[in-house]
């Protein structure tokens, strides 16, 4: 059984992004998949305080739910993170989290790590119809992953624009499936 965890980054319940998510979870592999969805708005995480103390210990000083997350990724064989377009990038909830990932950064010398063989995937979705903001969403959280060390493949990422409201996910059905068959497909 491969455990998948979806990080949504839409500070709204019931929107958009909630019936994408339940579409791609409903069309998963249930024998194959044993998935967890968890909304970082639930969460409480601090801003980072750009002590930079994390670049010597690999952890952070602050004592909040962002523990809960890490242990949750590591829990996880794929990842899977889903941000609306806010002002043309991701929310500003998943930029907050990705800013407190900083000890698991492999950027400084002494950094936490996850263990080897995680896979990364990026779903973006906007109001706007042309796809260029998706892309840069996309790329903030390949990037993300990059510096984690979990591994990402661009065929892993979906967008979809034009979505007002969560009826709109409706008219992406067929490839929201496809996704997940992708998905069921890959393991
Ligand atoms: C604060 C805010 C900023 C937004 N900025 C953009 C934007 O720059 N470009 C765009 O195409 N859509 C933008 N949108 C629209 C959302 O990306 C879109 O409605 C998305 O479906 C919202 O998902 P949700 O229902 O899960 O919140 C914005 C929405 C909000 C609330």
């Amino acid at each position: 059984m491969k455990k998948i965890l979806f990080i949504n980054a839409s500070p709204k319940r019931n929107g958009a992004t909630d019936k994408l998510l339940s579409l791609v979870t409903m069309n998963l592999n249930k024998e194959t998949f044993d998935h967890k969805v968890i909304n970082l708005s639930d969460y409480d995480i601090n801003y980072c305080a750009g002590c930079k103390i994390c670049y010597k210990t690999s952890e952070c000083v602050q004592k909040d739910d962002i523990h809960a997350i890490m242990r949750d990724i590591e829990a996880s064989d794929i990842i899977v993170t889903i941000s609306p377009s806010y002002w043309a990038d991701i929310t500003g909830q998943l930029k907050v989290f990705i800013d407190r990932c900083t000890p698991y950064c492999n950027t400084h010398e002494h950094h936490a790590a996850f263990s080897k063989g995680k896979e990364g995937y990026a779903i973006a979705l906007r109001t706007g119809q042309s796809p260029c903001e998706c892309l840069h969403i996309i790329e903030t959280i390949n990037h993300f992953y990059g510096h984690l060390e979990i591994d990402f493949d661009e065929k892993f990422n979906m967008y979809l624009c034009g979505i007002n409201n969560s009826r709109d996910i409706l008219k992406y059905e067929k490839e929201i499936k496809c996704f997940a068959d992708l998905i069921n497909c890959a393991v």
